[in-house]
This record gives structure tokens, C-alpha cells and sequence, in this order.
């Protein structure tokens, strides 16, 4: 038998004027972690999407062998009967079911002799699985009242609830918080030990080194090269990736400004299901005209319902804001707008994208008054600016007409950016902007938040990776249960963020 559980061989899988997949070798050996990397749209995420029978036999040329076994999937259910498991990028929970429900999705244990479902053996197995990892909610919680983390995690359980031999994860990681993250690597490394074979996606290089034995890394659908980790670092990683060295990971420059353009007072965020909850309590502080303001803090600190409550898209918030020294009044998103902000949110598919739409209408579509000629869209200032933006943030794609869920994740993305970067705002808010964001479009991201401060454009960034907070910021404002703990200069390490972050020490002290 090979030593290999896992071979996929001159894989070429191609879509409509984009070549996603160019003969590529693949190989994995049984009981390793075997990390796949490349920049957005490199065509990881296709290439296990053909192993995982999304795209059938047939639709895609080359082999896959499974021990040693030619396969021929014609869809997902025939991967899984062969021992393959994949969390996809892209949540696929469904929102009106329980947790537990989601998790064994038909695939339900049912009472002896019978069809019908046994409630209690399903929430008593699903209970099992949660505490393995570490996860302590209800198991008819509704998965759509769950956070992004959460939402991963059952995933991920839903995943091992079935009998595998090679576990997929795409970009597992992108929204969970360090403790989550550590059980999900904890998981991995136990049931390594019991022989299952992990192939890991991911866009954090330092990962790469905490949890896999190989990389491959892959480059405009082509394969580069497979190597032991051990003989790599997160330079040659990245040369191989992007095909050229980046010495400086953050193009940081000092912006020095005086002038406020917005000023929040006492600003207080509700929870809509209970209004005597707070989520943002009583936040302070002002955002000067081009500079880079970063709040960071754990997840779950508030940073979110903060900048969505200043976006007016929570129902209830107290608290003033002055934008120009004009005290304005947002209680929507269209408000907001209106007086000069844009919000670039960390939930894509939720909040960001119609995915079953063109890049073009999802360009346009929060500046729709720049598109009209009189009463109707004027086909030819809709093209001029999506190009614009297409063009600016390097967007991979045959044609603005495509559709974005066919884009690659981080291609995704800065869809998003272009959105509001069309809006022409006065301060643009970016909530976790980079994230599942390769490292060379993150640059990219960077050198543009850079331009638009030039401009005079104020930014706001939320980031939960200290570095980039650190390496990108004029200032830091560190968030921990809603409040505001502390502000910090440019010059801030990661530890004086982690003292605020975990509520050691208050501003006001
Ligand atoms: N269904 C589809 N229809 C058309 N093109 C597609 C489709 N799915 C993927 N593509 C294209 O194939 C290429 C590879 O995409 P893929 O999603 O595999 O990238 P990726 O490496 O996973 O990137 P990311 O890191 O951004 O997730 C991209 O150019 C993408 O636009
Ligand atoms: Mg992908």
C-alpha cells in the first residue's frame, strides 16, 4: 500500500473564462496535517471542493485515489461514505435549526424500528460532541442566534460527528476567537494521534508552523511545492505563494492630524432582546481626519456592536455624535451614509454581499445616486466605476459581470471594500478587513488605507491580529466588556494591548 491515504493527480478544473485548476499534484500521507496554501483565488478551495465531490467526476480531468483506489464522486455524500469530511469557508448551517439538529442533519439517529428522530439521543450525542470541544451552549440553541465563532465550532462538530478518515478545514480559524482556536488545534492533535488525516486551509502563516507536519503551496492553480514544515519559514512560505519576496509586512507611515471629525459622547449600545443589557457602555472618543484610529480588544468586547451602533444598525443606542462639529442623527444604516460613513462589516455573506448578484450591482449598489442618469442606471458610469475599484483593489475575476459567490473568498472581500470605497466616505469603518485575506492583497489593503488617509479620509480599524493593529494604527483604543480600557500610541507591543484587552487595568484609573 502507499504511504500515501491520499493522491490527486493532474487535477485541471475549469469555470467559464478562469482556468481554476492547472494539473495539480497533491499528495497526502495518512496521519499528518498537511497545510495547503496560496494568495486569493490560487484555487485551494476549488481543489477541495473536487476531493470532496462538489464538483463531480466528470466535470473536472485528472485522478483522485483514496487508498490506492481510483474515485469517482459524483457528490458530497459519496466523499463522505469514502472517509472525507470538509468545513467549508463559507458557513452552511442552516439558521432556523438547533445545534444539534445542524449537526446531524440527515443524518439523525431514530428510534428502533422507526423513522421518526429520537430528540433525546440526538441532543444527548450532540451534548457529547460539544463538550469534547470545550463548547458550552445548549443544544437547541438556535444557530442563528450564535456569533461567527460559535457558528465554526458547530460546524466542525458536525464534521466529526461523521466516521472520518481525512477532515477538510477551509480557513477554520478566520473567526474564532485564541481560545477557540487553541481547542480546534488541541482536537486536531487528538484525534492525529487516533490516525485521522487533516488537510488545513489557512491564510495565518504562524498556524502553519503550530499545527502541520507539510505544506503545499499552490499559485494560479498550478502546484509549486510540497515541503516538510520543518524546512520552512513564513518567507519562503510567502515566495512561493506570491512568486516574489515582501520584505515589509506593514507599510506603516505616521499621520500626523489635529482635526475631529467625529466626536462620540457616552455613546451606549443596548442588547435589542434585553434592553437593561448593555453591549456598549458609555464609550467616548474622537476620530481626527487622516489619521488610522485601531480598537482592538478580545472578541466578544464589544468592538462590533460599537461601530454598528455608531452605523445605526442597532434599534437602540444612546449617546451623542458630532461629525464636523454638527451634531448629527443616525438611526439607520442610510443616516449613516448620509453624514459620511461607511462601514466595511467582518460578516461578509451576512451584512456585505449579495452573493447572487454581479460584482458591478454589488459595487454600486450603496452609491446608487452616482449610477443614475435621471431616473434609470446608466449602464456605462456603472462599468467606469466598477472597473475603478476592480481595477484599484486588484480583484480577481474574468468580467464584472460575475457573479461573487463564484469569487474566491478574499476576492469576496474586497468586493466589499469597493462597495464602500465607492460611497466616498469621510471615515471609513473596516471591521477585521483582512480577514481571509492573503498576505500579499493584505499589503494591498494597507497601501490603500494609506492613500485614503493622504486624502484626508479618516480610518477606523478593528483587528483582533495585534500585529496588524500595531503595525497599521495611529492610535489604539483597547475595548474589554464594552467599555474603553485605554489608548495607545503607535509604539504599543502586543503586551501593553493584552494588559488592556483582558480588563487588567481602566483608563480611568
Ligand atoms: N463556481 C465558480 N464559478 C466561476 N469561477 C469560480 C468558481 N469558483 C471559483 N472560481 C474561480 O476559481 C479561482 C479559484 O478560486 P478558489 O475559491 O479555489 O480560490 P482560493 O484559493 O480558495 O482563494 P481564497 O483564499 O480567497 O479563498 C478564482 O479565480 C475564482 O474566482
Ligand atoms: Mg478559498
Amino acid at each position: 500500500m502507499s504511504e500515501y491515504i491520499l493522491e490527486m493527480k493532474n487535477i485541471t478544473k475549469e469555470f467559464p473564462g478562469v482556468k481554476a485548476l492547472d494539473n495539480v499534484t497533491f499528495k497526502v500521507k495518512k496521519g499528518e496535517v498537511h497545510a495547503l496554501c496560496g494568495e486569493n483565488g490560487a484555487g485551494k478551495s476549488t481543489l477541495m471542493k473536487v476531493l470532496s465531490g462538489v464538483y463531480p467526476f466528470g466535470s473536472y480531468s485528472g485522478d483522485i485515489i483514496i487508498n490506492d483506489e481510483v474515485q469517482k464522486f459524483n457528490n458530497i455524500s459519496d466523499s463522505e461514505n469514502k472517509g472525507v469530511a470538509i468545513v467549508y469557508q463559507e458557513l452552511a448551517l442552516v439558521p432556523q435549526m438547533s445545534v444539534a439538529q445542524n449537526i446531524y442533519l440527515a443524518n439523525e439517529p431514530t428510534i428502533l424500528g422507526n423513522t421518526t428522530i429520537d430528540e433525546q439521543k440526538l441532543n444527548y450525542m450532540a451534548k457529547e460532541l460539544l463538550n469534547k470541544l470545550k463548547l458550552n451552549i445548549p443544544t437547541n440553541t438556535l444557530v442563528k442566534t450564535l456569533g461567527v465563532g460559535v457558528q465554526q465550532l458547530v460546524e466542525i462538530a458536525k464534521a466529526l460527528s461523521k466516521n472520518v478518515d481525512i477532515l477538510i478545514f477551509d480557513e477554520p480559524t478566520a473567526a474564532l476567537t485564541d481560545s477557540e482556536v487553541e481547542t480546534l488545534f488541541r482536537i486536531i492533535k487528538e484525534l492525529k494521534e487516533k490516525g485521522i488525516t487533516f488537510i488545513i486551509i489557512t491564510h495565518k502563516l504562524e498556524e502553519i508552523f503550530e499545527i502541520s507536519d507539510t505544506v503545499t503551496t499552490i499559485r494560479d492553480g498550478k502546484t509549486i511545492s510540497t515541503d516538510d514544515t520543518n524546512t520552512l519559514d513564513e518567507d519562503k512560505i510567502i515566495k512561493m505563494m506570491v512568486g516574489r519576496e515582501i520584505n515589509d509586512r506593514y507599510p506603516k507611515e505616521i499621520h500626523k492630524s489635529e482635526e475631529i471629525i467625529m466626536e462620540v459622547k457616552n455613546f451606549n449600545v443596548y442588547n435589542p432582546l434585553m434592553p437593561d443589557k448593555k453591549l456598549v457602555d458609555n464609550v467616548s472618543f474622537n476620530v481626527k481626519k487622516g489619521e488610522i484610529l485601531g480598537i482592538s480588544g478580545l472578541m466578544g468586547a464589544g468592538r462590533t456592536e460599537l461601530v454598528m451602533g455608531l452605523f445605526g444598525a442597532y434599534s437602540h443606542t444612546t449617546g451623542d455624535i458630532y461629525i464636523d462639529g454638527k451634531k448629527v442623527n443616525i438611526k439607520s444604516p442610510k443616516d449613516a451614509i448620509k453624514n459620511g460613513l461607511a462601514l466595511v462589516t467582518e460578516d461578509r455573506k451576512g451584512n456585505g454581499l449579495v452573493l447572487s448578484q454581479s460584482i458591478m450591482i454589488n459595487t454600486t449598489l450603496a452609491s446608487l445616486n452616482k449610477v443614475l442618469h435621471r431616473i434609470s442606471l446608466d449602464n456605462n458610469k456603472e462599468t467606469f466605476y466598477t472597473n475603478k475599484y476592480v481595477d484599484q483593489l486588484k480583484i480577481k475575476t474574468p468580467s464584472i459581470e460575475q457573479f461573487v459567490k463564484n469569487l474566491s473568498g478574499g476576492n469576496q472581500q474586497k468586493v466589499v471594500i469597493g462597495k464602500w470605497l465607492m460611497t466616498e466616505p469621510k471615515i471609513l469603518i473596516l471591521d477585521e478587513p483582512t480577514r481571509g485575506i492573503d498576505v500579499g492583497a493584505k499589503y494591498e489593503i494597507y497601501t490603500l488605507m494609506n492613500e485614503l488617509v493622504k486624502q484626508g479620509v479618516a480610518v477606523v480599524m478593528i483587528s483582533s491580529e495585534l500585529p496588524e493593529i500595531i503595525g497599521m494604527s495611529d492610535r489604539i483604543l483597547v475595548m474589554h466588556e464594552g467599555s474603553f480600557k485605554g489608548e495607545l500610541s503607535s509604539s504599543a507591543t502586543q503586551e501593553d494591548i493584552m494588559y488592556f484587552a483582558t480588563g487588567r487595568r481602566d483608563i480611568n484609573e
